[in-house]
């Protein structure tokens, strides 16, 4: 039994990763609130973290960019201690198309969020980054100081103004902040209960490739094989979502036991590792000993040619690691499609 900890407000908690860093918190003793306006998530999520955890994390249906909403939440859960914040509106492509929404939402929700812990007295907020900001590095592996590159898209515009926001904000006040930058977070939660949820058709590789192996979709398209690459197609660092949820946890740890040495620090997230598309897709066959089909097509305009990341950081200081193959993020994304074709139609 777990010695209570503190309490912990995860906005985006029915969100992807959010769910599995609620799972994750209450497994290690915390309590739990969560603030999500539902635009990309489902409330059965709150049933499935129940289910696996034992405990329903109450939850307030808020729109985050509403300062008076949060407010009034902090108003009712007065024990709250810390915040993890994972609410973001994330599709690159539909950034292009629609930038001021993506800024708007993701902007204004972090400024309101700050203001409601000020008037809270809440001191203590974990980022949700992206190795988006480095855009493609000039050197690998990339390092939590790799310089910023001009970003590539609105969202990832947004994700390097929020730590800029984040970074004079810590200076000018009494809070403090840890950015996990996340590289490719894929796979889900073991009891396959929770995962990913993508609306329509799915622009990253591992939810396209399940849905394509249920039947939901046509045949995968590898955008590019004339990369720079062993195999020349392109080269990520793919981490399992839960490990991406323990690095929450280490974070949580470290502000809430004042470890921090600085009031604005930054962490990479990712397993040290680079995989091709082409390792992707043998490392699902092999893992659900199906054959996936595919065609090579021309490149994705925008696409990095490879990026992984540099982990020293995170691990020595976080004392964190990724510990999941790719063969379990691939046989746990197989494992939460099968079940959502299954139960939700
Ligand atoms: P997600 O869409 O599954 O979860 C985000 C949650 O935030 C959703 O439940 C959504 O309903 C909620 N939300 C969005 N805007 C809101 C608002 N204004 N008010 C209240 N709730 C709001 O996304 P995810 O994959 O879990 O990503 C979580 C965070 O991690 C995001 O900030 C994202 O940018 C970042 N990130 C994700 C990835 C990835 O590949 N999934 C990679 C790097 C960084
Ligand atoms: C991975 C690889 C594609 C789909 C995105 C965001 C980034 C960050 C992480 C949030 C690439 C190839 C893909 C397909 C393919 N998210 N691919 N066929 O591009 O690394 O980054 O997620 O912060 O901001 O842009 O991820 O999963 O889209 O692509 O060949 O149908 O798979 O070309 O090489 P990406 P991805």
């Amino acid at each position: 039994m777990n010695v209570s900890k503190p309490c912990i407000l995860v906005t985006g908690g029915t969100g992807y990763i959010g769910s599995h860093t609620v799972v994750a918190l209450i497994e290690q003793g915390f309590d739990v609130v969560i603030a999500d306006n539902l635009c990309n998530s489902e409330l059965f999520i709150l049933d499935r973290i129940e289910e696996i955890s034992g405990v329903r994390p109450r939850f307030y249906q808020v729109e985050l960019c509403n300062v008076s909403e949060i407010e009034s939440l902090f108003d009712q859960e007065k024990s709250i201690k810390a915040v993890i914040h994972f609410a973001a509106l994330k599709a690159v492509g539909d950034s292009v198309n629609a930038p001021l929404a993506y800024y708007k939402n993701n902007l204004a929700s972090l400024i309101s969020l700050l203001e409601a812990m000020q008037h809270a007295s809440v001191k203590h907020l974990v980022f949700s980054s992206s190795c988006t900001v480095y855009g493609e590095p000039d050197h690998l592996p990339v390092t939590e100081s790799t310089p910023i590159k001009s970003a590539l898209s609105p969202y990832g515009n947004t994700k390097q103004i929020g730590e800029e926001i984040l970074v004079d904000h810590t200076k000018a006040s009494d809070t403090s902040c840890i950015a996990l930058r996340y590289f490719n977070p894929v796979g889900a939660h073991s009891s396959a209960l929770i995962g990913e949820l993508p609306i329509g058709t799915p622009n990253n590789l591992v939810p396209f490739i399940t849905q394509s192996a249920i039947g939901k979709l046509g045949p995968l398209r590898v955008f590019g094989n004339d990369y720079n690459t062993p195999d020349g197609t392109c080269i990520r660092d793919y981490i399992h979502v839960e490990d991406v949820a323990l690095a929450h946890v280490a974070a949580m740890n470290r502000m809430l036991k004042s470890e921090q040495k600085d009031s604005f620090e930054v962490f990479n997230i990712g397993t040290g590792n680079g995989n091709t598309v082409l390792e992707v897709i043998q490392a699902f066959e092999l893992s659900t000993g199906m054959n996936l089909n595919y065609s090579i097509c021309d490149r994705r305009e925008g696409d990095i040619e490879k990026v992984y990341a540099d982990t020293s950081r995170s691990n020595q200081i976080l004392g964190w690691k990724a510990e999941k193959t790719l063969l379990e993020m691939m046989a746990s994304a197989w494992a939460w499609e099968k079940q959502l074709s299954n139960t939700i139609k």
